[in-house]
C-alpha cells in the first residue's frame, strides 16, 4: 500500500505501537472499541490510560466473526478509536472482503481511527492476508506489525506502525511521534533485520503457513472428537478457541486449572480474554509438534471425560 516513509515509525514490537497509539487517542473516559474475546494488551494499556474497552462482539456461531451491527450501535461521541485483530488472537479467524469493508466503512464514516493489528498477516492458512488500510488508503487506518510471528522473531522486539495518509490522522501521527521521541530511539541494530526481512526470502513462511494449516486441523479433529468440546476451525496463526460445555457453577478457570494439575497442559482460560467464565471457552497454542499435539489431546480428551463426570472437580 502507498506510504511515505515519514508516516512509519520503528517500535519495540507491535505492543510498543499499539501503547502509543491508545496513548496519543484516548485520555480518561474516552472510549475504545475493543472486540470480545480481545487480546488483553489492548484492556491492560485501556486501564492505565484511565479509558473504557468498550467491547464489540465477535460471534462463535459465524467462525468468530465480528458483528458489524453491534460495532455500529457502539459508536459514541466518546469513541477514539476501533481496535481490529486481523487474523485474530486468541480465534484464529480472519475476516472475509465484505466484512473488512464495513469495518473500514465505520472508521472512515465516523471519523474513528482503526488501529489494524495485523501481526499475523503472513499466517494465514491460505496465504498472506492483505493490510486493511490497502482496501482504502485514504480512510484513518493506523496499521500495526512485527518481526514476532512470521518471522518466528518475538525476543528481538522489532516492530512497525504505519499511520495512514489521510491527513485526519495528522495531528496523531505528531502526537506518536512526540511519545516516541521519549524513548529516545527505536532498538537501533535490530531495525536491519526489519529492511532484511521484508525485503529478503520469505520461503520459510510458506513452510510454516503449511505446518501450522496441519497442526490447526489436527487440533480440530481432535477436540471436536470429544464429548462436550466443540471447537471453530482456525484459518490463521496458531490458536483455536474451543467450547466446553460446563456444568452449572462451574468456571472456564475451573477447567483449565484442573487440567494443568492433572496433566501438566497448559491452556488460557477464555475469561482471560474477555468471554464469561461460564461459557467454558479456553484457548490452545497449537506450536508443539503434530506427535506432541496428539498426546497432548489424548490427555485432554481423558481428562474432560473425568471432569464431565464430576467428583474430580
Ligand atoms: C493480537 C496480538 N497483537 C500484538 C501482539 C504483540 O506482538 P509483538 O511481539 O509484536 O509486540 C500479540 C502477541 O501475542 C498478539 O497476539
Amino acid at each position: 500500500m502507498p506510504m511515505s516513509p515519514d508516516r512509519v515509525i520503528i517500535t519495540s514490537g507491535t505492543s510498543e505501537g499499539i501503547e502509543l497509539a491508545l496513548t496519543t487517542l484516548a485520555e480518561s473516559g474516552d472510549e475504545v472499541l475493543v472486540p470480545t474475546p480481545t487480546y488483553p494488551l489492548y484492556t491492560a494499556v485501556l486501564a492505565k490510560i484511565g479509558a473504557q474497552a468498550v467491547f464489540y462482539r465477535t460471534d462463535v456461531t459465524r467462525g468468530w466473526q465480528p458483528d458489524i451491527d453491534h460495532i455500529r450501535s457502539l459508536v459514541s461521541p466518546r469513541t477514539r478509536a476501533l481496535v481490529v485483530i486481523d487474523p485474530n488472537n486468541p480465534t484464529g479467524a480472519t475476516y472475509p472482503l465484505d466484512t473488512r469493508r464495513a469495518l473500514l466503512d465505520i472508521a472512515d464514516t465516523n471519523n474513528i481511527p482503526l488501529l489494524a493489528d495485523e501481526v499475523y498477516a503472513d499466517l494465514a492458512f491460505d496465504g498472506p492476508v492483505a493490510a486493511l488500510a490497502a482496501q482504502n488508503a485514504d480512510a484513518p487506518v493506523i496499521t500495526f506489525s512485527s518481526l514476532s510471528k512470521a518471522y518466528l522473531a518475538p525476543g528481538w522486539r522489532s516492530g512497525w506502525m504505519a499511520v495512514g495518509r489521510t491527513a485526519r490522522l495528522d495531528d496523531v501521527l505528531a502526537g506518536i511521534k512526540k511519545l516516541a521521541d521519549g524513548r529516545l530511539c527505536s532498538t537501533g541494530p535490530m531495525e536491519y533485520a526489519i529492511v532484511a526481512a521484508l525485503t529478503g526470502d520469505r520461503s520459510h513462511q510458506a513452510t510454516f503457513r503449511a505446518a501450522l494449516g496441519e497442526r490447526a486441523l489436527l487440533t480440530h479433529k481432535r477436540l471436536n472428537a470429544i464429548d462436550g468440546i466443540s471447537s471453530v476451525m482456525p484459518s490463521a496463526a496458531f490458536y483455536a478457541m474451543p467450547k466446553v460445555a460446563l456444568p452449572h457453577g462451574v468456571t472456564d478457570a475451573d477447567y483449565v486449572l484442573g487440567l494443568l494439575r492433572a496433566t501438566g497442559v497448559l491452556c488460557v482460560y477464555g475469561s482471560g480474554f474477555g468471554t464469561d467464565p461460564a461459557d467454558g471457552f479456553f484457548r490452545v497454542v497449537f506450536l508443539a509438534s503434530p506427535t506432541e499435539l496428539s498426546t497432548i489431546y489424548d490427555l485432554i480428551a481423558d481428562f474432560t471425560q473425568d471432569f464431565l463426570a464430576g467428583p474430580r472437580r
